[in-house]
């Protein structure tokens, strides 16, 4: 067996799931969850539609760059979204981006090159999405951690890198709008790596899936956008990834896109070819088809704006809590330092659960501990996914529960 894969951390909801072994859930709610991450609004009719009269595609093998009108409904869409002339050979089909964001790490990473006989080093924001940790270890990466700054609105504190690590970085994830924080990187942040990059030679995967489901007037800032902006031609050692799951409510569709330097998209095609992850030619054509509305994007983003309207006032009368710039969480300080739950993010998720039926994440399953801290540790994640009656619901019962433990 691969020895690597006994390197895997057990995922959040896996830790979820012993956390609650011994909880009776308070059988006078009926339960609610807000602890998986995952859209729940309806899929749009009209993508459906793309998808089923399509079928006759299934009796082909799809190329892996996708059919020339896929790529032009990538191109179409960046340059209406940020403004960009990207070229056909600069964008490639990804079944989800999480798939991609796993298969690009095994492209990138040479785990013989790190300096001095050491493991080269994957920078992850911490807390964050679980699968770049995965991804680096099985690539031969060591993961390391920066942590993500509450006092400056989550943002991730590059900074505090210590310079021999930087100089055994082969690639940095960066996600923003951040999961779980829903802080969008600003272009100061970007300027910082791309210098370290640059001076480094790693490779920036910007993680970008929550794009366009925003709470401010005006859109999240791309990586892509941010590099031209800064004058920075041909995307150097940079490559987006973004994805229909949340934008078009279609998860279960696995469809999304890669776009940057097409020195990195190149083997990364070349990759994908061996792997076998193609897009299906049906899945291609419902694709195309979301991509180039942006009516139903403008309504699912209302759905959001309008539940965290609802919500979050309930919940900050209580928590540590306020509107994100982007993302469809609320990544909330739990109470009662020193007293009841002692600030703990697991007490507060079982004993929740225990007398309201409310699921919520510890908020140290989705960090590690790193220089002594888990900067997850005393939050909890609350994904809006729901209805905006059953959030408020939600809200409602958790803000029952965290007073009691208030000063
Ligand atoms: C930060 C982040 N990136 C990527 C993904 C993967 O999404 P998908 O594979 O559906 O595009 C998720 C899913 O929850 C996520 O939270």
């Amino acid at each position: 067996m691969n020895p690597l894969l006994a390197t895997l951390q057990p995922y959040p909801f896996e830790r979820l799931r012993q956390l609650f072994t011994d909880v009776i859930p308070n059988p006078e709610y009926r339960p609610i969850s807000l602890g998986i991450g995952e859209p729940r609004h309806a899929t749009p009719q009209f993508i459906k539609d793309a998808l089923t009269s399509s079928l006759a595609g299934l009796a082909g093998y799809p190329p892996t760059a996708g059919e020339p009108r896929l790529r032009e409904a990538f191109t179409g869409w960046l340059k209406r979204r940020y403004g960009l002339d990207v070229a056909s050979e600069q964008v490639l089909p990804v079944n989800g981006s999480r798939e991609a964001l796993f298969a690009f790490t095994q492209t990138v990473i040479d785990p013989k090159a790190g300096p001095g006989g050491l493991k080269p080093v994957v920078i992850c924001p911490n807390p964050f999405y679980q699968i770049y940790e995965g991804a680096a270890l099985l690539a031969g990466a060591e993961p390391y951690f920066a942590p993500s700054d509450p006092a400056r609105n989550f943002a991730v504190d590059w900074d505090s890198v210590p310079e021999d690590i930087w100089a055994r970085t082969q690639m940095i994830f960066v996600c923003s709008p951040g999961n779980p924080t829903g802080s969008v990187m600003p272009l100061s942040e970007w300027k910082k790596l791309f210098d370290l990059s640059d001076r480094h030679g790693f490779v920036i995967a910007s993680d970008e899936c929550y794009s366009e489901i925003y709470f401010r007037d005006e859109p999240p800032l791309g990586g892509l956008e941010a590099a031209a902006r800064l004058g920075r031609s041909g995307f150097h050692n940079l490559v987006a990834f973004t994805s229909l799951s949340k934008r078009s409510n279609v998860p279960g569709m696995r469809s999304g896109f890669v776009a940057g330097d097409a020195a990195l998209i190149k083997p990364f095609l070349l990759y994908r070819t061996y792997h076998g992850s193609a897009m299906a030619l049906p899945v291609q054509a419902a694709s195309i088809a979301a991509w180039g509305d942006e009516a139903h994007v403008a309504e699912n983003r209302a759905l959001y704006r309008e539940k965290f309207a609802a919500v979050t006032p309930i919940l900050a009368k209580v928590l540590d809590v306020q509107l994100p710039d982007a993302g469809f969480y609320l990544w909330a300080g739990v109470p009662g330092k020193g007293a009841g739950i002692a600030g703990s993010d697991t007490l507060f998720a079982s004993q929740l659960l225990a007398q309201y039926n409310v699921t919520v994440l510890p908020g140290s399953y989705l960090a590690r501990q790193a220089s002594g801290v888990n900067p997850g540790a005393g939050r909890i994640r609350m994904a809006l996914v729901a209805g905006t009656a059953e959030c408020v619901e939600a809200a409602g019962r958790i803000a029952g529960f965290a007073k009691k433990f208030s000063p």
